[in-house]
């Protein structure tokens, strides 16, 4: 009674909770995405609920992604949801720590290092560093590996030689992995909302940030000390920035964005990578049809990997597609709401102060919009046209229509705030689960395929993530 008092007549339905400020916070984080279907039966796709004191009025469904992704600028804000957790981890000036206007040249700045050109050259190199990773599960007879574990270190590796430049990728074994690991320990959910309390965490985070600040500005000042300026990395191109209005990129900015872009393209790609070799274990049949299409498309399973005829790889392509639609590895996406907004076909005005919250998994889970929606089925992208919007997306493998915000699979968001990443990712992704199935066959263990763990920044299987594997012959 006490909730319902003070409500006011047009905001959305709440749920109840019975544990004030804790409101849904434990039933919500063991499985978000059964609280958001639960609620969607009762309340419908736009309802609010309460966890750690604060207010989320979550809008479901293809229209409710629509509202979140399409707002107003001064209507909601991404800076105000973010900050607290992000400007600690990547530093000031960057991404949610600036005006959004430098958000969206930051973006253009970052474009240079996603062009098709780039991703020719970094194709042979994400092989050559697969294969040289994979040289370590090396019993002849096959054996039993963390493939978690794997993905995770190969993504730092890949990454850092494309993106971060060879300086980076050589420090990578020693001392930037570890600085790694110390800043996404303080890159948590328990961030947003506790951002105050002096968590252990907190002090090898602040000091991790200031290293690899340092590491990333000592390579700069060596570039610009022995005048290179023919590296074709992301670092390159950010050491040579202006925004529009004169205002210098600083190279203090440029460390900032690399580390974001460290930070934001690692567990999305690596998680993404585990989940789709892992549905793969459970269908053999599925991945002797992928190795006859790169048979096919390349002439030889022996012949090397190109970004060009990896774009005649449909089935792959869809694998990836597929594994994002089941496992997006970011299932909430937040905007502060700054001055009352309605939603429109409804009598709802969402109040100020509220965090609005899209779930592209819930979507991508819907039977209303997929056909036996829990089942891993690449093929069943063959026959979906999707163009309702009439804007289209280019993953960097040619335009696919349906890129509005109204498209019910969006693991990579939409709007303004859409990933710069995704050609990226997908490129990078092809190339390491090409790779890898040409090297072993893979099945799941006796303990089957792992659950979701719901706690992390970015969902991952239920460690540890064993898989049986033998070399190909
Ligand atoms: C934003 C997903 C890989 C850089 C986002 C957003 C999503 C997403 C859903 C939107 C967040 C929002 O609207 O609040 C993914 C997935 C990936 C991936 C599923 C891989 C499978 C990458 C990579 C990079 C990257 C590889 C960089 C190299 C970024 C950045 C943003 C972003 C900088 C912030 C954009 C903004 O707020 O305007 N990503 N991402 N992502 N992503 Fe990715």
């Amino acid at each position: 009674i006490a909730q319902r008092i003070n409500v006011d007549k047009n905001a959305p339905p709440e749920v109840p909770y019975w544990i004030p400020y804790l409101g849904s916070a434990i039933s919500f984080s063991l499985n978000p995405v059964k609280f958001y279907e639960d609620n969607r039966k009762k309340y419908g796709d736009v309802y609010t609920y309460t966890m750690v004191g604060r207010k989320f009025t979550v809008c479901l469904g293809t229209e409710g992604s629509n509202f979140v992704f399409n707002s107003k600028l001064a209507d909601v804000s991404a800076e105000e949801s973010y900050k607290p957790l992000t400007t600690p981890v990547f530093g000031k000036g960057v991404v949610y720590d600036c005006p959004n206007h430098q958000l969206m040249e930051q973006k253009k700045f970052v474009k240079w290092g996603m062009s098709n050109d780039a991703f020719r050259a970094y194709v042979p190199d994400i092989e050559e560093e697969t294969k040289s990773y994979f040289k370590r599960w090396n019993n002849k007879d096959g054996g039993r590996e963390d493939l978690f574990k794997a993905m995770g270190e190969l993504i730092i590796n890949t990454a850092s030689r494309t993106l971060m430049g060879p300086e980076i990728r050589g420090l990578m074994d020693e001392s930037v992995a570890q600085l790694y690991h110390d800043l996404d320990d303080g890159f948590q959910p328990i961030n947003m909302f506790f951002e105050w309390l002096p968590l252990p965490s907190y002090f090898r985070r602040d000091s991790a940030h200031k290293k690899m600040r340092e590491t990333f500005m000592k390579v700069i000042e060596e570039r610009r000390a022995n005048n290179i300026t023919d590296k074709t990395d992301m670092l390159q191109s950010l050491m040579n920035q202006t925004y529009k209005d004169g205002t210098p990129f600083t190279d203090v900015d440029a460390c900032h964005l690399m580390i974001a872009l460290l930070m934001a393209g690692q567990h999305t790609s690596s998680t993404t990578a585990c989940w789709a070799l892992l549905f793969l274990a459970q269908q053999p049949d599925l991945v002797k049809d992928l190795l006859a299409e790169q048979k096919d498309v390349l002439g030889s399973l022996d012949a090397p990997l190109n970004f060009d005829d990896l774009k005649n790889m449909p089935l792959l392509d869809n694998v990836v597609r597929e594994t994002l639609r089941l496992r997006p590895p970011i299932i909430m996406i937040l905007r502060r709401v700054m001055r009352p907004i309605a939603f429109p076909g409804t009598n709802y005005v969402i109040p100020k102060g509220h965090e609005l919250a899209a779930s592209p998994i819930a979507t991508q889970v819907d039977e209303r919009y997929y056909k036996n929606a829990n089942h891993f089925d690449p093929r069943r992208w063959e026959s979906i046209v999707e163009e309702e919007s009439g804007e289209s997306v280019d993953y960097g493998f040619g335009k696919i229509a349906g890129g509005g915000a109204r498209n019910p699979s969006l693991p990579f968001g939409a709007g303004r705030h859409r990933c710069i990443g995704e050609s990226f990712a997908y490129v990078q992704l092809k190339t390491v689960i090409s790779t890898f199935l040409r090297m072993y066959e893979i099945s799941l263990t006796e303990k089957g395929m792992p659950g979701c763990d719901y706690t992390k920044m970015f969902v991952q299987p239920t460690l540890p993530v064993e898989v049986n594997y033998k070399p190909r012959k």
